[in-house]
């Protein structure tokens, strides 16, 4: 059996995080959340009030951030640390979806980001998702998927999680933040989200998990 790259990447809140770690699982290959990186960079610059339209600020603030995941015994999963210190619920919060987006556009910290990415997959073995994996980091993935989902099923998706961790959550909120994200991811300089010629489309609207999994395992099985 050979050890492929598998990127899933789409739209905000399509579930890609949740399909790519099940499918991870059931391959037993390494499972890496993109996001959750640059998650970390943009709550390492609120922290320290680093200004991100300074870029000679932004340059040095990254010679200064060490992100690695570390498996958590108590969940079973991989958690974001940022520095040393577990991040992993900190950079969920609103505060963080409100400027990744802006921080994730500049093109030292996409830099950053992907050749640490690119590193995680030299020996393949492993499935990543986010926005460019398929165009950026790794073109020569031997599977794509964009995930796709009706607007609406994300919004109430998104909202649902949310709101479990923070009932002052309205899904206004919600729906303008996904909104946002998707607008500057699709429309900014450097690596912008769009599909790959090669992905292949999974629209996950009416799809539950199990069903989501039995396809992407089945491409997998058909490049493995
Ligand atoms: O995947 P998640 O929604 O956690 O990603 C948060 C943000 O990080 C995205 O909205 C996008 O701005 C940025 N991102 C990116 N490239 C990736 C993954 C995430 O620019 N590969």
């Amino acid at each position: 059996k050979k050890a492929i790259i598998i990127t899933l990447d789409g739209y905000s809140s399509c579930g890609k995080s949740t399909l790519a770690r099940q499918l991870a699982n059931k391959l037993n290959y390494v499972f890496i959340d993109s996001g959750a990186m640059y998650r970390a960079i943009t709550l390492y610059f609120l922290r320290n009030h680093i200004n991100w339209e300074d870029l000679d600020a932004v340059k040095n603030a990254l010679t200064e951030i060490s992100l690695s995941f570390q498996y958590n015994e108590h969940t079973g999963i991989s958690d974001m640390y940022l520095n040393d210190e577990n991040v992993e619920a900190l950079i969920r919060d609103m505060l963080v979806s409100e400027h990744v987006s802006a921080v994730s556009a500049l093109k030292d910290v996409r830099e950053f980001a992907v050749a640490q990415q690119q590193e995680m997959g030299r020996k393949k073995g492993i499935v990543m998702d986010g926005r460019d994996i398929g165009t950026a980091v790794f073109p020569r993935a031997e599977l794509k998927i964009f995930v796709t989902a009706d607007p609406a099923v994300r919004v109430e998706r998104r909202f649902k999680e949310l709101y479990a961790k923070n009932p002052n959550i309205t899904i206004e909120e919600v729906r303008n933040n996904l909104e946002m994200r998707d607008y500057i991811d699709s429309n900014r300089e450097f690596s912008p989200l769009r599909k790959a010629d090669d992905a292949i489309i999974l629209d996950n609207s009416n799809l539950t998990r199990e069903e989501q999994l039995r396809i992407a395992l089945d491409w997998a099985h058909e490049k493995i």
